[in-house]
């Protein structure tokens, strides 16, 4: 499959706007492209109660994984400081200057993954980068 990824970038970047960043202001969109070449969006959503925070990443795969999809193709994450202060903490997030997916998104990425599914960032140098879940998440648990 062909894998458009300024139309996945578009997606991630237009659900990092609906983003409910109020206690980070760390914005992060990710947008996902299934088997059937349909295309699946997530923000972050947190939570007063700090560990109730849901990532972007695993929002989006809910939404895959809702709809009826089981692969992901492609993955799209872009991640950034909202317009408020209180830019100390996360000015500096990400590995590699890109929203690299935490621990937890890396394990449920890999959940829905193969050896092809592109995991597609963009460092703040604008350029994009791109990881294999291998890559990601070596050495990784898993039951198969
Ligand atoms: N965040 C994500 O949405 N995905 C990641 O892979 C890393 C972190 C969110 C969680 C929280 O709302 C904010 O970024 C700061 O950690």
């Amino acid at each position: 499959m062909t894998i458009d990824t300024e139309t996945l970038f578009a997606a991630a970047r237009d659900v990092q706007t609906k983003a409910h960043a109020r206690y980070s202001n760390y914005r992060v969109g990710a947008a996902i492209l299934d088997e059937s070449g349909c295309v699946h969006v997530g923000c972050n959503v947190e939570n007063a109660s700090f560990p109730e925070t849901s990532c972007a990443e695993a929002n989006a795969i809910g939404a895959m994984v809702s709809s009826g999809a089981q692969k992901i193709v492609a993955i799209a994450v872009v991640g950034s400081m909202g317009d408020r202060e209180n830019k100390a903490l996360f000015e500096k997030a990400g590995d590699l200057g890109a929203c690299t997916p935490c621990g937890g998104c890396r394990q449920r990425i890999l959940e829905f993954a193969d050896e092809a599914t592109q995991i597609m960032l963009i460092g703040n140098d604008g350029e994009m980068q791109m990881f294999s879940i291998d890559e990601l998440l070596p050495a990784a648990f898993r039951v198969e």
